[in-house]
């Protein structure tokens, strides 16, 4: 069987991709920021009939989180075919990178682009897993700073 791990999976974007990969016969560790976030989700993906699924608690700004989280889903699978990088926040758009404060720039790198490197550092990865990214923003096909 396929597994699949989504981070920030409790809401949105990623709860749906979860929905989506269950529909099609994956395993889905579902990860999320609180465990109680997640297991909510999991119960309401239970009660669609979707029960290969498991809540994962992980805070991608959080080393100490994410590598408990490798570690936990190391004692589940020997390997992960997908892990899909979700979780991810806008930091305060639509607002001028001019005006912006400067700790909404950090947050935004510390979730949205160290959250990733931290996932390589975690060792999520084995050989042949597909990754794929979410967290790029767009504006009408075009960045979202305006200067
Ligand atoms: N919606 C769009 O138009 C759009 C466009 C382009 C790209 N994206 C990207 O797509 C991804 C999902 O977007 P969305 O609209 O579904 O966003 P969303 O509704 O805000 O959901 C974001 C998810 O990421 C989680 N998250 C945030 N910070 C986290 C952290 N430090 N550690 C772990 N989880 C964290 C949130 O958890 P909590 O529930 O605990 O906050 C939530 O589960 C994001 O990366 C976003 O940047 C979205």
């Amino acid at each position: 069987m396929k597994t699949a791990f989504i981070t920030g999976a409790n809401k949105s974007i990623g709860f749906e991709t979860a929905r989506q990969l269950l529909q099609q016969g994956y395993h889905v560790y579902l990860g999320s920021r609180t465990l109680e976030n997640g297991l909510k989700a999991v119960q309401q993906l239970n009660s669609e009939g979707l029960h290969k699924v498991e809540a994962i608690q992980i805070d991608v700004t959080d080393q100490g989180s994410v590598k408990t989280a490798r570690a936990e889903i190391g004692f589940k699978t020997e390997t992960l075919d997908v892990l899909i990088n979700n979780a991810g926040i806008n930091g305060g758009m639509p607002q001028s990178a001019l005006q912006a404060d400067i700790s909404a720039f950090r947050r935004v790198f510390d979730t949205n682009y160290f959250g990733v490197v931290m996932q390589y550092s975690g060792r999520f990865l084995t050989n042949g897993v597909g990754i794929v990214h979410v967290d790029v923003w767009q504006q009408n096909g075009r960045p979202p700073a305006r200067f």
